[in-house]
């Protein structure tokens, strides 16, 4: 798996160091109280554990399986919701978690969704956001690093279903890229 990363871009204390700030942060602005929190599965499993663990409140945890991505690196466009059951969010004040922000049209969906179910406040944290214009107007109020427009895999980033386990954020060696889209 390793051998398949072409570099590091961001290494396991770099974040862990970014993720005490984070949680910081979401405790000093969140009215005090349970924090109702929405994963977007499965990419911010891994950021939400080590980032949960680190706020010392009673929270609430829902997850939500979304797909936006149907395999390889570009994003398909639509957002479909593939739970039966939405989770109950009518008065609350949630905080939503994604792994990234690329076109922004899956934050924008599920945000327009925790409304359309009555959030009192939707407030969103994301652990990467690609430096780019976004194809939905929405931005994250916590994102832990800025990246460039790049493809990445690790810390719960997926490439096909792989690489979610590596501990750092890195980038893929073009070969891997390359043989995987031809063989999708
Ligand atoms: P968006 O809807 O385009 O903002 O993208 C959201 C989803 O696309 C994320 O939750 C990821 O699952 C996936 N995604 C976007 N960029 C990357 C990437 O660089 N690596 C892996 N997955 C990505
Ligand atoms: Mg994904």
């Amino acid at each position: 798996m390793r051998n398949d990363i072409e570099r590091v871009l961001i290494d396991e204390a770099v974040i862990e160091k970014r993720l005490d700030a984070m949680a910081g942060a979401i405790e000093r602005d969140f009215p005090q109280g349970t924090l109702v929190v929405i994963i977007l599965l499965k990419g911010a499993l891994v950021f939400a554990a080590d980032l949960l663990r680190r706020i010392a409140r009673p929270i609430e945890i829902e997850c939500l399986n979304v797909a936006s991505y149907h395999g390889g690196t570009q994003s398909s466009g639509t957002v479909d919701f593939l739970d039966r059951q939405f989770p109950e969010v009518r008065g609350r004040h949630v905080l939503l978690l994604d792994d990234i922000l690329d076109t922004g049209r899956t934050l924008h969906a599920v945000i327009a969704r925790l409304h359309a179910e009555g959030a009192a406040a939707v407030h969103t944290g994301v652990l990467l956001a690609k430096d780019k214009a976004r194809a939905a107007a929405v931005s994250a109020d916590y994102v832990g690093f800025e990246i460039g427009d790049e493809f990445v895999v690790g810390y719960g980033l997926d490439y096909l279903g792989k690489y979610r386990n590596l501990p750092y954020v890195g980038v893929l060696k073009a070969a891997v890229v390359g043989a995987g889209e031809a063989g999708a």
